[in-house]
């Protein structure tokens, strides 16, 4: 029987002892990024490399009628120009590109057809022996256009929405429970407020690139920013109609992605189509600005109705959303989820449209949708609580839900309770005097407020392959990706940990399409994916070793169950004897074998975990400093209570939250893409007008995480941390401008002009 069908079998739940608690471990790649030894997919060394520069469309909407290219080409050094008028013979690309078949979330399909669907989609490449050559070349690409009427302004357009197609059970509204209408038209105590959030960028560190090079043989090594090789591999078969052994994807470092990378991008394809062009290894990095041109979150206009009766009790909670999305593609996320799932409330009812623009199709961004959705309801509960005279967090305690509200499900595990307790605690909140305006520090008027987070747990299928050498030393293998989060350590850390022996003699390779396949990282899920599936490969290691320990002549585990050894210290042994062990290398060496192997394919039991409502929780409380003068905010103080299952790493899951805190910041305070809809483009395309926090912008930050165990999620416990620090952030600093100042800001980013303004 071959190991994957071995693995069909349900996994017993690992002990209690295992990875008892959290480890604070260095990044093991740690020094490799910051010696610069690190080499991202814009940094691979190849010979004759050719570099491709995007020409991106000056238009929002219409036709290119003519791209003249030649003084383009007459630049020294220029190889080509390509466009959708001179672009490679690929029948299949064509194809794929046309009918979007098993491409559909891939919105950006460069040099397709003449027409333009927003400003920035590229629209020519210009292929160069230099990067210098094909980049001055690239701003004589002369296009004539014909310019057709745009529509880029949301709020303008909001009643022209359309419920999205393929909605799934996360993004479709939830289920609708009584009649919320009629609960809300006859509640004692009510609010109805309207909430509008700005598109935001991602803007990661690492500008997204590829670096294409032909093999010998038809194959193509392929380094590329994403977060998912074996995903990115496939679409990229299929559209160039090649085999997906053909090609080798790598993604070895990457700089951040926050969603940007859950897709390939159109760098990826362009260098792709220059690639198979010129036979030639083509490399293409895109810009600051245009990273400003394939996806974003997208802006949203919310409504929010809540009602109670007077003891605080949810009568009806009625949640609108409509959001942004392209001409050639709806985009959903998970915007009214929540309001289905964080409290108690018989009667609910959410909408959820989306009004196409000329603008790029939007695409995921950390915690997509909970981040928008989160931010109405969890200031609309602040307003009730106002509108009730009663404490939030006790209003949020009165109607917490013991089982899941949707479908009315137990929680796999839920300390959402602790976490409100834990940070409460440690920020002080009984102190607080429910009147706004009552606390003041020299000419700022100082706030307090809160929120709740939400974020889902999940566990996708994965595989591992894990070695154990006769020189002791383990290789655990998995084309896992390592966005930046820290998985690769924490891959090392389940190994060492499960097979007993010191994390320095554990190497781990991932982000290799050669190695056992493994998801995309998205969705908070990799570690509770990946994770146990090398913890998986580690348990069926543990059992090839024991056997040929067990065989060996005058074995101090002659005739001993499985279940009677243990791993430590590099040695096996009968629990509580440690006199008796064996040295793993020891019973490798007199067995006669080099090398033990184990592989491990981890399929999530759908239906076990299907009976149960599977999330993170978290609770924020954070001070504010308004300058009323100025209408400027500062976030003085942080508390977040995070329970997100066992924590693997301690260091690298609170930089995760930390991290998340920084961007719920600036989704609060800063980050907005304003959009000139005279033109119908994104104006602040740089990080000089673009802002995102910075140092002076973050002040005390204080992450917990509440103990919590699932292991209906995982069979590490784990669940995720990548994607909760940051929600509940943005309502969390509303309520407590509120509180400062008497104002309720219900749009985002909150900058002094909102703050500022006649309520
Ligand atoms: Mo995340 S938006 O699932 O990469």
């Amino acid at each position: 029987m071959s190991d994957d069908l071995e693995d069909l079998q349900p996994v017993a739940p690992v002990g209690a002892g295992y990875v008892a608690k959290g480890h604070a471990v260095p990044r093991i790649d740690g020094r490799a990024k910051v010696t610069g030894q690190a080499r991202y997919a814009a940094e691979i060394a190849v010979d004759g490399l050719v570099h491709g520069v995007v020409v991106n469309a000056a238009i929002a909407r219409g036709r290119v009628l003519a791209v003249h290219d030649d003084e383009a080409r007459a630049v020294p050094g220029v190889l080509d120009v390509l466009w959708h008028g001179h672009r490679p013979e690929a029948p299949q690309l064509a194809h794929y590109f046309e009918t979007g078949e098993d491409f559909s979330t891939v919105p950006v399909k460069p040099l397709v057809s003449d027409q333009v669907h927003h400003a920035g989609q590229p629209v020519a490449l210009v292929l160069a022996e230099r990067w210098e050559a094909a980049r001055c070349a690239a701003g004589l690409v002369r296009i004539d256009y014909q310019v057709e009427a745009h529509a880029t302004d949301l709020l303008r357009h909001r009643a022209e929405g359309h419920a999205p197609k393929e909605l799934d059970e996360d993004t479709a509204p939830p289920k609708p429970r009584g009649n919320a209408d009629a609960a809300f038209a006859v509640a004692p105590v009510k609010i109805d407020a309207e909430f509008h959030q700005a598109a935001e960028h991602h803007n990661p560190m690492e500008l997204h690139a590829s670096t294409v090079i032909i093999e010998s043989g038809g194959r193509l090594t392929i380094h590329d920013k994403n977060q998912g090789g074996h995903g990115t591999r496939k679409r990229l078969a299929k559209v160039f109609g090649l085999r997906e052994s053909q090609l080798t994807l790598l993604n070895t470092f990457v700089g951040g992605a926050f969603g940007s990378g859950l897709r390939p991008q159109y760098n990826l394809l362009l260098a792709m189509l220059g690639a198979l062009h010129l036979r030639r290894p083509v490399r293409v990095v895109l810009t600051r600005r245009q990273m400003f041109t394939f996806g974003h979150r997208p802006e949203i206009w919310q409504r929010v109705r809540l009602a109670a009766e007077r003891d605080g009790t949810l009568k009806a909670l009625i949640h609108e959303a409509v959001g942004e999305t392209s001409r050639v593609h709806d985009f959903a996320e998970m915007v009214t989820k929540w309001s289905g799932t964080l409290y108690r409330c018989e009667n609910l009812r959410g909408d959820y449209r989306v009004v196409p623009l000329d603008l790029p199709t939007p695409l995921d961004m950390r915690a997509p949708g909970a981040a928008s959705g989160l931010f109405p309801l969890e200031v609309g509960m602040d307003e009730l609580a106002q509108a009730l005279g009663m404490d939030p967090l006790a209003l949020r305690l009165h109607n917490y839900a013991e089982r899941a509200p949707s479908g009315d499900k137990p929680y796999s595990s839920k300390k959402l309770r602790e976490c409100y307790a834990l940070a409460a605690e440690r920020f002080g909140w009984p102190r607080r005097d429910p009147k706004p305006r009552s606390m003041r520090d020299g000419h700022e008027l100082v706030g307090w407020g809160m929120a709740s987070g939400q974020w889902i747990a999940e566990q996708e299928e994965a595989r591992a392959r894990v070695v154990l050498y006769a020189d002791g030393h383990v290789e655990a293998e998995t084309a896992a990706s390592d966005i930046g989060t820290g998985t690769c350590t924490v891959l090392a850390q389940v190994a060492a940990s499960a097979l007993g022996v010191p994390l320095e003699d554990v190497r781990v390779q991932i982000a290799d399409t050669r190695l056992p396949e493994a998801p995309t990282e998205g969705g908070s899920s990799h570690v509770a994916s990946v994770g146990s599936a090398v913890d998986g490969a580690c348990e069926k290691l543990r059992k090839k070793v024991w056997k040929l320990a067990r065989a060996m002549a005058k074995s101090p585990l002659a005739g001993s169950k499985f279940a009677e050894v243990e791993f430590v210290d590099g040695k096996v042994r009968l629990h509580g004897l440690p006199g008796d062990a064996l040295l793993l290398t020891e019973v490798l060496t007199a067995s006669g074998v080099g090398q033990l192997e184990a592989n491990f394919h981890l399929q999530p039991d759908e239906d076990e975990q299907g009976r149960y409502e599977r999330a993170v929780h978290s609770a924020v409380f954070c001070e504010v400093r308004v300058d009323e003068a100025m209408g400027t905010v500062r976030v003085t103080r942080v508390v977040s209570a995070v329970a997100a299952g066992r924590i693997i790493n301690e260091l690298t899951a609170r930089s995760q939250v930390l991290g998340g805190i920084v961007w719920g910041i600036g989704q609060a305070l800063h980050e907005g893409t304003l959009i000139d809809h005279a033109l119908g483009r994104f104006m602040t395309v740089d990080l000089a007008n673009y802002h995102v926090p910075v140092n002076a912008d973050i002040h005390a930050l204080d992450v917990s995480f509440v103990p919590e165990d699932d292991r209906i999620v995982s069979r590490l416990g784990a669940k995720g941390v990548g994607e909760i620090g940051g929600l509940g952030v943005a309502a969390a600093i509303s309520n407590a401008i509120w509180h400062a100042t008497g104002r309720r800001i219900r749009a985002l980013p909150m900058t002094p002009e909102k703050v500022m303004a006649p309520q």
